[in-house]
């Protein structure tokens, strides 16, 4: 009879040396966790931060140096007013139970995103866990919020634009590596893997830009269930996969 791998088995098949540098993730499906419990959405965002727990957890320890994660989009203020609340007292709650933990684990926690819109409140918090963590170096641990992939292309045309304007660049000097230097995330190497769980085969708006040659990993597990296995599993898919970057 066929076992099924258990997390030792995925963990064991792993080549260590081989493992992604930058892994982004997609935190999708805690609506529906919830509603196929009969619970209250709400409920799915919380059970969903124990995932997070998780999975940062298990990137420091495997040596992974950048784990992205996408918390709130432009687009998620289109939801209840209600929901969007949930969503940023789940935000304070989450650096307030988790920074010094993250701190010891010398992880960098770092925010990209239209920041400024955020509430008050929350731009505070998310300062003084950047500030607190900021000369960590184990893990960089990036969250997406209030982020939108269209969005920061547009921040980063308005500065080079306003440069060129100024005389301090030539329109002609604009060059890919140049436009990299203003995104969001100027100073990280694009995403290795991406993860979606949750089932839906789409970007929702995420990083854009640098997901040029990222290998994308889906499935069907909604983020509330997703566990160590789930992530030793992409890892695993994504050793399977051959990346050419347009070459042979
Ligand atoms: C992801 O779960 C959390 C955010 C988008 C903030 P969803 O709330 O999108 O869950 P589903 O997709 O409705 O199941
Ligand atoms: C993407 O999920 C945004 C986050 C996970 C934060 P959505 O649930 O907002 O994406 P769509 O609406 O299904 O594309
Ligand atoms: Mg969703």
């Amino acid at each position: 009879m066929k076992k099924n791998m258990n997390r030792l088995d995925h963990y064991q098949k792993l080549d260590k040396s081989r493992l992604p540098y930058h892994v982004a993730i997609i935190m999708d499906g805690n609506g529906r966790w919830a509603q196929e419990r009969n619970l209250p959405r709400s409920v799915g965002h919380r059970t969903g931060m124990e995932s997070l727990r998780t999975v940062v957890k298990l990137c420091s320890q495997l040596g992974i140096k950048i784990l992205t994660v996408y918390a709130f989009s432009t687009e998620n203020w289109k939801r209840p007013q209600e929901e969007v609340s949930v969503l940023m007292g789940l935000l304070y709650e989450y650096i307030k139970k988790e920074l010094d933990e993250l701190n010891r684990e010398q992880v960098q926690v770092r925010v990209i995103g239209r920041l400024k819109e955020l509430p008050a409140r929350a731009q505070q918090e998310i300062k003084r866990a950047v500030e607190l963590t900021a000369n960590n170096n184990k893990l960089i641990f990036n969250i997406a919020l209030n982020y939108g992939g269209r969005a920061e292309i547009v921040d980063a045309v308005r500065k080079l634009a306003s440069l060129a304007i100024e005389g301090k660049i030539d329109p002609e000097e604009i060059t890919e590596e140049l436009m990299q230097q203003y995104l969001y995330t100027a100073d990280l190497p694009d995403p290795d893997l991406l993860i979606r769980p949750a089932g839906e085969k789409r970007i929702s708006n995420f990083l854009l830009w640098q997901i040029a040659y990222t290998e994308f990993y889906f499935t069907e597990v909604y983020w509330p269930d997703f566990r160590e296995e789930d992530f030793l599993k992409a890892l695993d898919a994504y050793q399977n996969r051959k990346r050419r970057f347009g070459g042979l």
